[in-house]
């Protein structure tokens, strides 16, 4: 009930005007964000580094519905994979795109544009030695993400996607991109949708993971296990072993500033564990998801009104 509200305020102009205006949001927004300029997140990504995990980045921002922003988003990600070369982390991170960022929502010519944009991203990724994921998001963008990652694909195959377990498609989907050379991150899924497309209790959504895992474990593709879940990383481990996946057949994903313990101990245990690395300003649509995913979230939020 709770978490449907916050979702549902993450996309009200009226609450976000409202959060964003408390003076301590903002110490709250940094556990979960690396800071708004490219030196913070570049700064925060080394020292993921040193601690051996490995990172994937993402310029915050959504749902842009101007064209000069979107183009603007591009150009941070340029800068940001620029940055990168010289400290050579380029093999250690790579950065996820929101679509919608680049202009996806931008009407009839959305599509066209966010392609444009994604392959700016893409090149400049290459060059640096990395690639890029596009992160997946509600339910509408489905068909389009899955549209621009194939146009990508065909002159960028390291091009990965996220899938959620929680929407009725996904097995399907999982099972289209369960190929060789395909990198899949599977995910919960963090928006509000409707019980039309998407499982709406917990347990059906954890059962749907388990599934869609099950899928990705025993195809051919590169699978990225995102979640903080420690029954499903379990699971993975069960289905690793099923099918003769070694550590480097798959890998860890989890969100900056959440389960800092396990994300290390997975590391330690020689898994592949990236941590995902959102910076910008434009931090309000993903922290309110942050929120919504954890009532004790919405404490530390409150507690530091008081701890000031
Ligand atoms: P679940 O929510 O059941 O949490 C399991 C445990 O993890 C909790 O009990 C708690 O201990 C801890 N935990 C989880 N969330 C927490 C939080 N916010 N704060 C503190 N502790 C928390 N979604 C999407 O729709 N599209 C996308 O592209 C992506 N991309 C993405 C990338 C990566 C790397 C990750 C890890 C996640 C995403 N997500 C996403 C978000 C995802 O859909 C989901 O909402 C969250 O990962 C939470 O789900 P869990 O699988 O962690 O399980």
């Amino acid at each position: 009930m709770l978490g449907s509200l916050l979702l549902a305020g993450s996309r009200s102009a009226l609450v976000r005007r409202a959060v964003s205006g408390f003076p301590v949001t903002r110490k709250v927004v940094d556990r979960f964000v690396a800071g708004e300029a490219t030196a913070d997140v570049v700064a925060a990504t080394q020292r993921l580094i040193d601690a051996g995990l490995t990172v994937t980045i993402d310029h915050l921002g959504e749902e842009t519905r101007d064209a000069a922003a979107a183009a603007g988003t591009a150009k941070a990600y340029v800068t940001l994979l620029e940055a990168l070369q010289p400290y050579g982390m380029a093999d250690r991170a790579e950065v996820s795109v929101k679509l919608s960022a680049v202009g996806q929502a931008l009407g009839a010519e959305g599509d066209r544009i966010a392609l444009e944009h994604a392959r700016t991203i893409c090149e400049a990724a290459k060059a640096a030695g990395t690639t890029v994921t596009l992160d997946m998001e509600d339910h509408t963008t489905v068909d389009s993400t899955l549209g621009i990652l194939r146009d990508l694909r065909a002159d960028f195959p390291s091009t990965g996607v996220a899938l959620q377990s929680y929407l009725f498609r996904s097995e399907a989907d999982c099972r289209d991109l369960a190929y060789e050379g395909s990198r899949v991150r599977l995910v919960k899924g963090a928006y509000r949708e409707p019980a039309s497309v998407a499982h709406q209790k917990k347990a059906d959504v954890d059962r749907a993971y388990v599934r869609t895992l099950r899928i990705l474990m025993g195809g051919r593709g590169y699978p990225m296990i995102a979640t903080h879940d420690d029954r499903l990383i379990e699971i993975t481990e069960t289905l690793a072993d099923r099918y003769g996946r070694s550590r480097g057949g798959y890998e860890y994903q989890m969100l900056y500033g959440i389960r800092t313990d396990k994300q290390e101990a997975l590391a330690r245990a020689g898994h592949t564990m990236r941590v995902y690395v959102p910076y910008g300003d434009d931090w309000y649509g993903y922290f309110m998801r942050r929120l919504a995913e954890r009532p004790a979230n919405i404490a530390f939020f409150l507690r530091s009104f008081t701890s000031r």
